[in-house]
């Protein structure tokens, strides 16, 4: 089972997920973070950036790409990682790949596990999970072992990332993720979920059956997960009660609580 953070304000997960992030980074000053985009990894990004910390060592590795949006694209994850991770927390921009950033897209799912196992693997990825259970682009149906590939987005997430874009047709149908496999290698899972138009995710990806229709259930399969929502995303939980009653007496061992 995964740790469960029940949290008042998508604030106070950020500063959770930042304290985790900093002490990562204190034993290991060139720790390589997953990286997420969309709007639920923001304040944590907004903690980490208030602490001034030095992170010019950090390496890291984003999640997912668009396919087919022009070079410098202001919703390309590229730029979305530059603007809100790279310039903020002061990343060395050379160490930061995107999926698809140094090649075509036929070869880039080799070429970024290729680049992640070179680097030693991901030591902490950060996650929010989409409306329709996926993490990454790891829609329904995605295979629990599936690596760094293109994938076909669902008209749902395209519809939920519209408001990104001037019209939904402009969202691209296409796009580069880690896969499930790929995410499950990174040595610690941080998931991040925020508002009632989680809760259902929420409580499939933690407590669900694991399956690949709903991709966040692969999060089960991992020995060192944690999961930080707030109450409106925590409010399908079964064993909410429980998981309030775990943090709030807390033993801190080494390697966390799965
Ligand atoms: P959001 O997206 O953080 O913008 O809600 C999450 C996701 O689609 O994975």
């Amino acid at each position: 089972m995964a740790e469960v953070v029940i949290v008042e304000t998508a604030d106070a997960a950020g500063e959770i997920v930042a304290d985790e992030i900093q002490r990562l980074l204190e034993a290991k000053p060139d720790a390589v973070l997953g990286l997420a985009t969309g709007s639920t990894p923001l304040t944590t990004w907004k903690a980490l950036a208030r602490r001034a910390l030095d992170l010019s060592a950090v390496r890291g590795f984003a999640l997912d790409e668009y396919v087919g949006l022009e070079p410098g694209h202001p919703e390309s994850y590229r730029s979305v990682i530059t603007r809100e991770v790279v310039v903020p927390l002061g990343l060395n921009p050379d160490l930061v790949r995107v999926p698809a950033d140094r090649g075509p897209v036929e070869t880039a799912g080799e070429d970024y596990e290729r680049a992640i196992l070179e680097a030693g693997g991901v030591d902490l990825q950060i996650l929010g999970i989409g409306s329709t259970g996926h993490i990454g682009f790891n829609e329904p149906g995605s295979s629990l072992a599936s690596l760094t590939r293109v994938k076909t987005l669902t008209e749902r997430t395209r519809l939920d990332n519209a408001r990104y874009f001037s019209s939904p047709e402009e969202v691209p149908m296409h796009c580069v993720t880690q896969g499930l496999g790929t995410i499950l290698r990174a040595g610690h899972l941080v998931l991040l979920a925020f508002g009632e138009g989680k809760a259902e995710a929420i409580a499939g990806a933690v407590e669900g059956p694991v399956t690949a229709s709903l991709p966040g259930s692969a999060i089960q399969l991992h020995p060192r997960v944690t999961v930080v929502v707030d109450e409106a995303a925590a409010s399908s939980l079964r064993f909410a009660d429980y998981y309030r009653h775990a943090w709030n007496n807390r033993l801190r061992v080494s390697g966390g609580q799965a």
